[in-house]
């Protein structure tokens, strides 16, 4: 999972050394604690590596139709800084999974932890916990009556940051996401994609350690999501924040992820976790790579076997 330590910022500039202030150690498994011993200091004992933990996860919800059971014993741990793609058909819990591990649905049994601390209390959640979390849905969501700049800012704003220093990080997150000049537009004059980096905006207006995106640019047309997938493996690289990213797209899927995680229905399961060894950053030739198609291959099969 060591991430190379070459570095895109939101500009597309490339650069090459150490990983960007604020960056979360992607490689604490391994380098990071040879480096911590070069340095004199204890190794970091390998958990402080994990970002998210699912152990025993299961969810039932009850319908007046019976009984569906949307997850079933998932263990998944995402270690920090990492990218994790979350694929599978239609209906195999997917939502279900990135909101239990957002805390917006408490699972029927299992843990559910983020650095180490359960995020539920019995039935209460723990807030606190949920402030590490950014998220953004296949629906922007956006305020049609704020502007490009105030819907960015708004999570700032719930949290008491004063106007100045909205107004400056929105400027700042407009930059990052390609969006400068639109500052003070209305949803309602931006494009689908536009908008979902609006919403990707708001998302990492309070430096969120990890982000979960539910099939964000689903919506959108071939050439603008891969337009948006570069951006985002961008963000990602300068933020140093883990994600945990659904999508239909198997392609976009590979492209994005250090691990797929592929689920299958009923109840849903983990089937499979599929590193991908491609070097960073990646750019959209890379994936007619052989080892790109290769693994795309051998998600698709598995895909067809559920069927
Ligand atoms: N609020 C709910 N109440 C009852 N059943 C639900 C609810 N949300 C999801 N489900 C069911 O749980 C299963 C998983 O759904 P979901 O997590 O939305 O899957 P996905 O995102 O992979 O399409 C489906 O069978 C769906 O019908
Ligand atoms: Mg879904």
């Amino acid at each position: 999972m060591t991430r190379e330590a070459t570095t895109r910022d939101a500009t597309g500039d490339t650069a090459t050394g150490s990983a960007p202030a604020g960056a979360a150690p992607a490689d604490s498994a391994g380098t990071g604690s040879a480096q911590a011993e070069r340095n004199g200091l204890a190794a970091p004992p390998p958990e402080a590596a994990v970002e998210l933990e699912l152990a025993g996860v299961s969810k039932v919800y009850q319908t007046r139709r019976g009984v569906v059971e949307a997850l079933k014993d998932v263990d998944l741990s995402i270690q920090r800084g990492e990218f994790i793609s979350l694929v599978g058909r239609s209906g195999c819990g997917k939502t279900t999974l990135l909101r239990i591990l957002s805390g917006l649905l408490p699972p029927s049994s299992g843990s559910v932890l983020a650095g180490g601390q359960s995020i539920w209390r019995g039935a209460n959640r723990d807030d606190e916990a949920l402030k590490r979390f950014g998220l953004v849905f296949q629906e922007a969501n956006l305020f049609p009556w704020f502007t490009v700049a105030e819907n960015i800012a708004l999570p700032l704003k719930l949290r008491g940051v004063g106007k100045a220093a909205r107004r400056a990080r929105a400027a700042e997150l407009c930059q990052q996401v390609g969006l400068q000049g639109f500052e003070g537009a209305y949803p309602r004059e931006l494009s689908g994609g536009m908008r979902q980096r609006a919403a990707i905006a708001r998302a990492l207006s309070y430096n969120p350690s990890i982000l979960l995106m539910d099939e964000p640019f689903g919506a959108l047309d071939a050439l603008t999501r891969d337009k948006m997938n570069l951006e985002l493996q961008s963000i990602h690289a300068a933020a140093g924040a883990t994600v945990v990213f659904v999508t239909h797209s198997i392609t976009e899927a590979v492209f994005l992820a250090d691990r797929v995680v592929l689920l299958t229905p009923r109840p849903g399961r983990i089937r499979s976790v599929t590193p991908v060894p491609l070097p960073r950053p990646r750019s959209l030739q890379a994936q007619s790579s052989a080892q790109f198609q290769a693994i795309v291959r051998d998600l698709r099969i598995q895909l067809d076997e559920e069927s």
